[in-house]
């Protein structure tokens, strides 16, 4: 997809070949919490199970941008948009988005739920500007499935 022909971008599945690339620049993102399920292995896995829904932005053979999207047959889930800050504001992140919504649109997904620091005033003032709800009625609640961690308070900053 080319966004304009001034921003040659284009979006395209973000393939586990792009996971160096894309893990590196989660890592340099502010808003981005890593975890156990950011490995190669957890983040092929998830691939796998939501074919084609998770995209990589790419320009002259770089990745500037990239999220995971996946669905659990109910709600779809965004995960660790990012756009490298030289190419933010240039309507990357919302092309991203766009396309995600209307991938879960067509697998038959109603809506979607994405996981948001709430200091991440910039990235609320974005997820605001494209028509997204910020839910103050709900809370995440949440715990470790292994009944060895279940007592620990999580030392993980991530969703
Ligand atoms: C949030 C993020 C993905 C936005 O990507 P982007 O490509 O810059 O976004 P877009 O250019 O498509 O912005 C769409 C609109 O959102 C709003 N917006 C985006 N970033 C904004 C900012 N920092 N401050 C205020 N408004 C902003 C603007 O209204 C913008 O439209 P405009 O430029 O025409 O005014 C990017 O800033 C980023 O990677 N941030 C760090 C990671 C993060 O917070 N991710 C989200 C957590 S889930």
């Amino acid at each position: 997809m080319e966004l304009a022909s001034m921003n040659p971008v284009q979006l395209r599945p973000f393939k586990i070949e792009d996971y160096n690339e894309v893990h590196a620049l989660w890592a340099s993102t502010e808003g981005i919490g890593l975890s156990e399920s950011d490995a190669r292995e957890a983040v092929a896995a998830f691939l796998e199970r939501n074919p084609g829904l998770s995209l990589a932005a790419v320009s002259e053979g770089r990745i500037v941008g990239a999220v995971l999207c996946g669905h659990d047959g109910r709600r779809g889930y965004l995960h660790h948009l990012a756009v490298c800050p030289d190419w933010r504001r240039r309507g990357v992140g919302r092309a991203i988005v766009r396309q995600c919504l209307e991938r879960l649109k067509t697998a038959g997904i109603p809506k979607c739920n994405l996981f948001l620091y709430a200091d991440n005033a910039a990235g609320e003032v974005f997820w605001r500007r494209l028509g997204w709800t910020v839910r103050a009625d709900l809370h995440l609640v949440q715990r470790p499935t292994s009944s060895a961690d279940a007592n620990e308070k999580s030392r993980c900053k991530s969703c």
